[in-house]
C-alpha cells in the first residue's frame, strides 16, 4: 500500500532505509567542553537534545558539526571526533536513537577560517589567538572572513593532505561510534567551502584558481572519506549552493557542476544549504527560500537532494517532496522549537505517528 504521505515513504540510500523524510539539520550546541578530558565529547545536554527529537518521530538526524581536529571547531565548545572519548559519548546516542527507529547520522566539519569564535550567547565574537580559548585559523588564503575575524595563515600542501587524512579518521571513528549517515559539511564559509569559492580562495597552486583546482579539497575529502566509509552506508556532502555574491563567488551553476563530480565519487545526496562565506550579503531569507537550489541540483545532476532552510509547516514539506523538489527535507529551528514536529506532521497527513512505547497510554 502506498504511503499516505510523500514525507512518510522510507528512503533507502544503498542498504540503509531511512523510515521517513523528516531529518534533523545539524545544529551547534556550543555544550562540549572546551578543555580537557571532556573537550568536544557529547555529554547530558546532547544525549537529552537528540534523544527528544528521535522520540519525536524524526527519521534522520544529523549530529551538528564535529571538528575532525581541535583547531577544526567553530567554537571551543564544539564537539569533536578526534579521539575514542569522544566515540564512547557517541555511542550512547546513536544507541538510544536506533530504539527510537531513527537513523544517526553526523557532519563532520573544519571550520578553515571562521575557527575560534564564541558560543553564541557569549556574542559569538572571534577569539584571537593567544586569548584563553582562541587560537590561530587557518584557511586557503590569508583573507579574513570580516574584519573582526583573525586573517587566517594559509595552508600548505602537507597541511591540506593532513587534513584531508583527518577527515578520513573523523569517518572511521563516527563508525565505531554507531553512525550509520556521515555528511561532509562543505557549506557555509567554512574550510571545503572556503577552498571552492573564488571569494575566499585566492590560492595560484593547485588547489586555487580553475574550478578545478578550487574543487579538489571537497573531492580528495570525498575520496579519503568514501574510501574508509563502508560501502554500505549513504555518505552526504553539504554544500552552499552561492554566496550570493553577484560576481567573484560560488554559484549554483558551480553547485550543479560539482554535485556530478561528487556522485560520481559515490555521494549519494547532496544537502543543499547556501551563503555563510561572504560577509555583509543580502540574503532574500523567506519560507523555502533555498528549495530552488536543491530543485535544480536534482534536476541537472540526478544526484538525490534534501532541502533546508526555513521549512516549518507539514503542508510545506510534504509539496516540496510531492513536487520532486527533493528526495527529504531538513529541518532546523523549528525542530529547536518543536521536538515533535514529525508526529505531529504525521497526525495532519494522515499517516501513522512514531510513539514511543513509553508514552502509549498519551496516544
Ligand atoms: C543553532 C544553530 C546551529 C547550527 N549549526 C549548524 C551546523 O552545525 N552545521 C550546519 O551545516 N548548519 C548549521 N546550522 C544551520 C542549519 O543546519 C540550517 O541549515 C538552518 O538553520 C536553516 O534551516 P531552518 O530554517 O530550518 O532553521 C545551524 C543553525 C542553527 C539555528
Amino acid at each position: 500500500m502506498p504511503a499516505a504521505s510523500a514525507l512518510f515513504e522510507p528512503y533507502t540510500l544503498r542498504s540503509l532505509t531511512i523510515p521517513n523524510r523528516i531529518w534533523m539539520a545539524p545544529m551547534c550546541q556550543y555544550s562540549a567542553e572546551a578543555f580537557g578530558p571532556g573537550a568536544g565529547v557529547a555529554n547530558d545536554w546532547h544525549l537529552a537534545h537528540y534523544a527528544a527529537r528521535a522520540a519525536g518521530g524524526t527519521g534522520l538526524i544529523l549530529v551538528e558539526a564535529t571538528g575532525v581536529s581541535p583547531e577544526g571547531r567553530i567554537s571551543p565548545a564544539d564537539l569533536g571526533i578526534w579521539n575514542d572519548t569522544q566515540v564512547e559519548a557517541f555511542r550512547r546516542i546513536t544507541r538510544l536513537l536506533e530504539e527510537q527507529g531513527t537513523v544517526p547520522g553526523i557532519q563532520i566539519a573544519h571550520a578553515g577560517r571562521k575557527a575560534s569564535t564564541d558560543r553564541p550567547w557569549q556574542g559569538g565574537a572571534p577569539l584571537a589567538p593567544g586569548t584563553e580559548e582562541g587560537w590561530q585559523p587557518v584557511g586557503p588564503s590569508p583573507v579574513a572572513f570580516d574584519p573582526d575575524h583573525t586573517v587566517p595563515t594559509e595552508l600548505t600542501v602537507d597541511q591540506i593532505k593532513e587534513i584531508t587524512g583527518q577527515f578520513a579518521d573523523a569517518a572511521r571513528r563516527a563508525q565505531d561510534a554507531g553512525f550509520k549517515v556521515v555528511e561532509i559539511h562543505g557549506a557555509h564559509g567554512y574550510l571545503i567551502g572556503e577552498f571552492l569559492s573564488p571569494h575566499s580562495n585566492k590560492r595560484t597552486d593547485a588547489y586555487g584558481g580553475s574550478f578545478e583546482n578550487r574543487v579538489r579539497l571537497a573531492l580528495e575529502v570525498t575520496d579519503a572519506v568514501r574510501a574508509v566509509w563502508p560501502e554500505e552506508l549513504p555518505l552526504f556532502f553539504r554544500v552552499s549552493a552561492t554566496d550570493w555574491l553577484e560576481e567573484g563567488g560560488w554559484n549554483a551553476d558551480d553547485t550543479v557542476r560539482l554535485a556530478a563530480l561528487l556522485k560520481e565519487r559515490g555521494v549519494d545526496l547532496l544537502d543543499v544549504s547556501t551563503g555563510g562565506n561572504a560577509a555583509g550579503v543580502r540574503i532574500p531569507v523567506g519560507p523555502g527560500y533555498q528549495v530552488p537550489f536543491a530543485a535544480r541540483v536534482r534536476d541537472e545532476s540526478a544526484l538525490p537532494v534534501a532541502a533546508v532552510g526555513l521549512i516549518t509547516e507539514p503542508a510545506q514539506a510534504e509539496k516540496i517532496l510531492a513536487n520532486g523538489e527533493a528526495d527529504a527535507v531538513l529541518l532546523g529551528r523549528e525542530l529547536l522549537r518543536n521536538p515533535s514536529w514529525a508526529r505531529q506532521a504525521a497526525r495532519e497527513l494522515g499517516a501513522e505517528p512514531h510513539i514511543p512505547k513509553q508514552y502509549l497510554r498519551a496516544r
